[in-house]
């Protein structure tokens, strides 16, 4: 692509969809209007293990209004198990009478209202035969394993055992980070529409080919006879990539009554009927020299998941790569209990993971008498000590030195207790953050008129990340328009399929396609202007015209205006479908995203360079020193992800996940009956997250930095980059004002007491 083209890309824009979305004009799904709908309810488990002896309906059947109730006695054989994004079986409802964990769905009630449906529903009686749950780590019949091989990879670099036996420095010590559970705003919501065999499908997803290529495979019917529509999304996080149970539920639902059929679950249906951040447990051992260079790494993690599942997180794969170490080793297990199947949660490997690495690495600077700053810089590297792969690009300690200077760190007292204030004790920490730059396969349609005005259409995916406008910013600046000539369609399976909205990979994915659109709709618009005899354009080289301010222009200033140059080679509209296949990733990775599989190059699977996003965190505490009580009045991160495309959205996400990394250091958890296996906390009241008297000051630093090999754009990614590495800032910093180590999160007011 021609260069000096860039002139949006790495402008702040505002949300294209702002408006509809502030003005109520944007459709989620549960709004999009169907003739006629029924509405279900869910009738979930009440023990976490067992069987179901059978049903007691006839109460719930005669509640007036009620339509149809669903069990696996009567629908049992009309679907197959959903499939689960990663990591083998999944816990399932429909086809039998098990009962997996606590808040299954085990019944279906469809009534003419929502308020008939739910009456009924508390009237459903269940038989069970329980058995006694396993609620989590160390709970009686829960299975450890070593996690299978699969997707994720173990590190043996090195002899760890031996280098670390040999150190004169070292940390041993064992972390823990609790169950989380995602809450987004829109809730849950499925609604089915039959037409003869063709089924349409309103459900928020972060993956539209996906729900569709799944269900039709639970369904036994062609995936091109589902339409799955995901317009407008109000937060996902992880927890809509993948289908879950109730979707097919809800379809045969709607085929059995002949009527479409609108669920909207409970909130607190919402923690067990989807996936969720498991909770998680690690052994870390880090030795080094007397000058603070790492010389050994063991990293050993827990998982809890379900019983039949074999999902993982395996975050050992970003923790072997964050410092320079000739001595690696990690191994990842997972255990077993009653529970529903875990899954993704914002920076799903990297959030649990990085936390002990990083207050390892803060305890290492304690006992070595060095600034936590200076013991990152000494092991920073260009090259990834795992494979010994170059990095495409690695600004870890810019973001330290930026983040630093704008925190002011240099006048920190090291020693732990020594910043009081009054009754507060001052506490100052940081800690690294890392993610993998991924990015997946995407195919594209742009439509360019004579009036300048452009069309995307592709199946991507706004989970209020600000999609729509990356999109616009890259076809307007590729094809020399403003961003208001552009219109973009996303959202649903009708669409050129754009793979998952997941793994910080989708800006990446999608404007690259976009990009490679733009561009074979500008070289043909060049290529016919150089051949023609008459034009401002004849003659000139084809390879160095650009589309801007409505023209197709040389860099000597002739130009043709776009009415003029479209016409050579369309009577009406140019339109071109364009596909990019990411470096790394073989060409059918397209056809599997039109197949609805997962389908992304990793950030750490590449075989030509280690592609990685980094950040620094800095983090300041109080803590009183009488009630133990703990503030965060300020937070600097900094973060180097490659372009921009959009610094406004860029930035509300960086803050964003900052603000949730302090909810995971001091408030998040999902609590558990350790006798019922059952979340305790499950509404909004008592599932404890920061607001904003919790969160006075957080500041984000996007570091400028240029990748030209991660993709053509040198997009990185940071949906989920904000997050990582706060929960460890937060615990150093308690530990800098209290000199208490707290390794178990979060951090309640009884551990500083
Ligand atoms: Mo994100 S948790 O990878 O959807």
């Amino acid at each position: 692509m021609p260069d000096g083209t860039q002139t949006m890309i790495g402008q702040p824009a505002l949300r294209i969809d702002g408006r509809a979305k502030l003005t109520g004009r944007a459709r989620y799904a549960s709004d999009e209007v169907v003739p006629n709908p029924a509405h279900a309810f869910l009738v979930t488990s009440s023990i976490a293990r067992g069987r179901i002896r059978g049903f007691h309906l006839d109460q719930a059947r005669a509640v007036p209004g009620v339509l149809d109730i669903l069990t696996h006695e009567n629908v049992g054989g009309e679907a197959e198990k959903p499939k689960p994004m990663a990591g083998g079986d999944t816990t399932s409802t429909l086809e039998s009478d098990r009962v997996w964990h606590d808040g299954q769905i085990i019944a279906v009630v469809v009534a003419d209202s929502f308020e008939a449906a739910r009456e009924a529903a508390h009237k459903v009686r269940v038989d069970y035969e329980a058995e006694r749950p396993s609620a989590t780590f160390g709970s009686p019949g829960a299975e450890e394993e070593v996690r299978k091989a699969g997707e994720h990879k173990d590190y043996h670099v090195g002899d760890a055992e031996a280098a670390f036996a040999a150190a004169p420095f070292k940390v041993d010590a064992r972390y823990g980070t609790p169950t989380q559970h995602h809450n987004p705003i829109e809730l849950f919501t499925t609604t089915c529409v039959w037409n003869g065999s063709k089924l349409t499908v309103y459900e928020p997803s972060q993956f539209v080919y996906g729900l569709r290529g799944n269900l039709a495979q639970q369904l036994h019917i062609e995936p091109g006879d589902i339409h799955v529509i995901s317009r407008y999304v109000g937060g996902a996080f992880g927890s809509r990539g993948g289908i879950t149970a109730r979707t097919a539920w809800i379809a045969i639902a709607a085929r059995r009554l002949g009527r479409p059929v609108r669920l909207v679950p409970t909130r607190d249906q919402g923690f067990t009927i989807v996936t969720y951040r498991a909770e998680t447990r690690h052994h870390i051992q880090l030795g080094a020299t007397s000058d603070g260079r790492l010389t050994a790494l063991r990293h050993e993690g827990w998982e809890v998941t379900s019983r039949p599942s074999q999902y993982n997180v395996s975050g050992t794969e970003t923790t072997a790569r964050v410092y320079a170490c000739p001595n690696i080793l990690t191994k990842v297990n997972i255990v077993h209990a009653d529970r529903n199947t875990p899954g993704f949660m914002r920076a799903p490997p990297e959030t649990p993971y990085m936390f002990p690495l990083e207050v390892a690495m803060d305890e290492l600077a304690v006992a070595l008498g060095m600034d936590p700053v200076e013991l990152r810089r000494v092991n920073d590297t260009m090259r990834d000590p795992a494979t010994g792969l170059e990095y495409s690009s690695r600004s870890l300690m810019e973001c330290y030195d930026q983040a630093g200077a704008r925190f002011g760190w240099k006048s920190r007292d090291p020693a732990p207790r020594s910043m009081r204030d009054g009754d507060w004790l001052v506490g100052w920490g940081c800690a690294s953050a890392a993610y993998p730059a991924n990015i997946g396969p995407a195919a594209v349609r742009v439509t360019l008129t004579p009036e300048g005005r452009a069309r995307v259409q592709i199946a991507a995916h706004d989970i209020g990340t600000g999609a729509y406008t990356v999109l616009a910013i890259t076809a307007a600046e590729r094809l020399g328009l403003p961003i208001e000539h552009v219109t973009v369609e996303l959202g649903g399976s009708e669409l050129p399929a754009a793979g998952l909205a997941a793994g910080s990979s989708h800006t990446a994915g999608i404007c690259n396609a976009v990009a490679k659109a733009c561009e074979e709709i500008r070289q043909k618009l060049a290529l016919a202007a150089v051949v023609t005899n008459d034009g401002a354009l004849s003659g000139q080289d084809a390879s160095a015209l650009v589309l801007r301010e409505g023209a197709l222009r040389s860099p000597a200033g002739a130009k043709e205006d776009l009415r003029a140059a479209l016409s050579r080679v369309t009577g009406g509209v140019l339109e071109v479908y364009a596909e990019n296949i990411p470096q790394g990733l073989p060409r059918e990775s397209i056809g599997k995203a039109y197949a609805g599989q997962m389908s992304m190059s990793r950030g750490h699977s590449r075989q030509d360079a280690t592609t990685y996003t980094f950040g620094a965190q800095f983090v300041e505490v109080r803590v009183h020193s009488r009630t133990g009580e703990v503030r965060v009045p300020r937070a600097v991160g900094a973060f180097a992800a490659g372009t921009i495309v959009n610094p406004l959205t860029a930035h509300s996400q960086c803050i964003g996940g900052m603000i949730w990394g302090i909810g995971a250091a001091l408030h998040e958890a999902t609590e558990i009956d350790p006798n019922a296996a059952r979340y305790v906390n499950d509404n909004l009241s008592e599932y404890l997250i920061p607001v904003n008297a919790d969160v006075p000051q957080v500041e984000a630093i996007l570091v400028p930095e240029r990748d030209d090999r991660v993709n053509p754009l040198g997009i990185k990614g940071l949906g989920e980059i904000g997050i990582v590495g706060m929960n460890a800032a937060v615990c150093n910093a308690v530990w800098h004002a209290t000199g208490r180590r707290i390794r178990e999160l979060p951090i309640r007011i009884e551990d500083l007491l």
